[in-house]
């Protein structure tokens, strides 16, 4: 199909992004427009590598994922993003798309905000479209929210939006601003058994969102503030409060989720403790039971062991902040 017959391609890599101030729950779930804005880092040392290719003699668009072909939903969703693409650029082609993530999918290590900023970025670029990194970031809101974030460099503002046209993110801080480290405790690498998509359209199910959503405009300026200050003990107070809040919401909804492991009681207390007895510590939860631990890099050597300690914890992974999506 499609009038130009050649073979187009482009490879892009991205990060994944750790929350600190959370996204949970969407305004318009079709545009993943968000309920509230958020702020991140992106996550050097975990990569996601994505090669598109436009390729006129396909029959239809092809995902293989860590070497293995796949259909079903996340296919779909790919083809959807295509989709996207293929109506911005006036073509019909269809692509394959050949990724790899160098960490465990679906584990709540964020692999869609990786995967759908590298695919736009090799997508965009195989079609030949020229894009700026907020339209980039815009796109690929609409394949995964969290994506948005990993598009910029470095310590990211997801801006809520007014609409489709404002709602994507900027880096507020460059990678070399802060040497932060997150180590993060993997305590399972089973497939999450509720999607963060699922999880976002029952947010409003729970009696809390409401006042966690009153809460969150607050919580970005102090994040924020702590983030171009570079004060840890803000920031640790907030990032904890802000993921215990989501997680509130969560176990609060209908019908209410858990995603908590034994072990990641026990991180979340030991993090607490070390941070009484003055190391620089925090941990924050995203949608999985797996726990990212955030500190100075100062501490981080002393954090990894300590978590590496901790019965139930089956590996620990070391990110520090990371750069743009980018082609390669
Ligand atoms: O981008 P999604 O739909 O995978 O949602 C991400 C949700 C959290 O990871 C739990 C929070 C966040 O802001 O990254």
């Amino acid at each position: 199909m499609g009038s130009d017959q050649s073979i187009r391609s482009a490879c892009a890599i991205s990060n994944p992004n750790i929350a600190f101030i959370k996204y949970w729950g969407n305004r318009d779930a079709h545009l993943r427009l968000p309920s509230n804005g958020s702020i991140s880092m992106n996550l050097e040392g975990l990569t996601t590598r994505t090669q598109v290719t436009f390729d006129p003699s396909l029959e239809s668009d092809i995902l293989v994922l860590n070497g293995r072909r796949l259909t079903g939903a996340a296919f779909s969703r790919v083809c959807l993003h295509l989709e996207r693409v293929r109506h911005m650029a006036g073509i019909n082609t269809y692509a394959q798309v050949t990724s790899e993530n160098d960490f465990p999918t679906g584990t709540g290590i964020a692999s869609s905000a990786s995967a759908f900023a590298a695919l736009t970025l090799a997508a965009t670029a195989a079609a030949e479209l020229h894009l700026s990194e907020r339209e980039l970031s815009r796109l690929a809101r609409s394949g995964s929210g969290s994506a948005c974030r990993s598009v910029p460099a470095g310590f990211v503002e997801w801006q809520v939006g007014e609409g489709d046209h404002d709602s994507y993110a900027f880096s507020i801080a460059p990678p070399d601003h802060w040497d932060l480290v997150d180590c993060i405790a993997v305590v399972s690498r089973e497939h999450k058994p509720t999607s963060s998509t699922e999880g976002h359209s029952m947010a409003d199910t729970s009696p809390l969102q409401a006042a966690r959503l009153a809460q969150v405009p607050a919580h970005l300026d102090i994040c924020r503030r702590a983030i171009l200050e570079k004060d840890f003990d803000r920031l640790a107070e907030i990032v904890e409060l802000d993921s215990n809040l989501m997680h509130a919401v969560i176990m609060t909804s209908t019908p209410p989720v858990l995603y908590w492991k034994p072990a990641t009681i026990e991180i979340m207390g030991q993090v607490q403790s070390w941070r009484k007895s003055g190391v620089p510590a925090c941990y924050t939860i995203d949608a999985g039971p797996n726990v990212h631990v955030i500190c100075q890099a100062s501490s981080a050597e002393k954090v990894f062991q300590g978590i590496s300690e901790i019965p139930g914890v089956n590996a620990v992974l070391r990110a520090i902040p990371g750069g743009a999506a980018r082609l390669v």
